[in-house]
């Protein structure tokens, strides 16, 4: 009895598999089309994803901006340097997306390089977010825009709460008004502030948008 309950149960997830796969692909495009917008991006643009992670935006990004733009992917773990130069090569953009050693005091970006740069869900791994957005700062060229994708402290994520955090951070997440001051004290005007972000791979996390832009 119980294999042949096994046996439907791993039948009916078979089934279900590549739908499944498939709805998260297309929550993932959608959140791309958005980031696209928000950044006012398109053919030709020059974009830095900072905190790139795995890279899959920074990779879908490169696939937006073609041949006759570029991405910086910034990222301080050497693993995952690793797995964003596979994952752009394995997707063929490798010509357009540079991988890009960051540091916490600096994100390793060119002077007056870029149209947009942007955070998803690692502003709150910032230890020190004064010298990123300085960093950030140089790199925007004039209009430029800057986006911050992130999430509230959430209680649930606590046990994974990243390490060495200014004293005002109060948790796994980062509370909204927090970023907003700390970006406008580096210069830059706040232009669109979006409660609900369609964020595509954290479905349990809510996340919000942000964006601001160089005068
Ligand atoms: C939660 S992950 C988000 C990854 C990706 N943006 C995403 O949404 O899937 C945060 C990433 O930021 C990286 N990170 C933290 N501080 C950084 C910094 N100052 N500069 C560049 N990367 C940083 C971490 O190593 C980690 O890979």
């Amino acid at each position: 009895m119980i294999w042949k309950t096994l046996g439907i149960a791993a039948i009916v997830l078979g089934g279900a598999l590549p739908f499944l796969r498939r709805a998260s692909q297309r929550r993932f495009e959608r959140e791309i089309d958005r980031l696209v917008e928000l950044l006012g991006i398109g053919p030709g643009s020059v974009v830095a994803d900072l905190g790139a992670g795995k890279g899959p935006y920074a990779v879908a990004l490169a696939q937006r901006v073609g041949p006759s733009g570029h991405v910086y992917a910034l990222e301080v773990d050497a693993g995952r340097r690793v797995q964003i130069e596979a994952a752009a090569r394995r997707a063929g953009v490798l010509g357009q997306l540079t991988v890009v050693a960051a540091h916490q005091e600096d994100p390793g970006l060119p002077s007056d390089s870029c149209d947009a740069v942007f955070l998803r869900g690692s502003y709150h791994h910032l230890t020190q977010p004064e010298r990123t957005l300085q960093g950030v700062q140089r790199a925007l060229k004039p209009g430029g825009r800057f986006a911050v994708i992130d999430f509230s402290p959430t209680l649930w994520l606590a046990p994974w709460t990243p390490q060495g955090l200014p004293a005002d951070r109060t948790g796994h997440g980062i509370d909204p008004d927090i970023v907003v001051r700390e970006v406008a004290a580096a210069g830059f005007q706040k232009t669109r502030w979006l409660e609900r972000w369609p964020s595509g791979a954290n479905l349990l996390v809510p996340h919000y948008g942000l964006a601001f832009v160089r005068p």
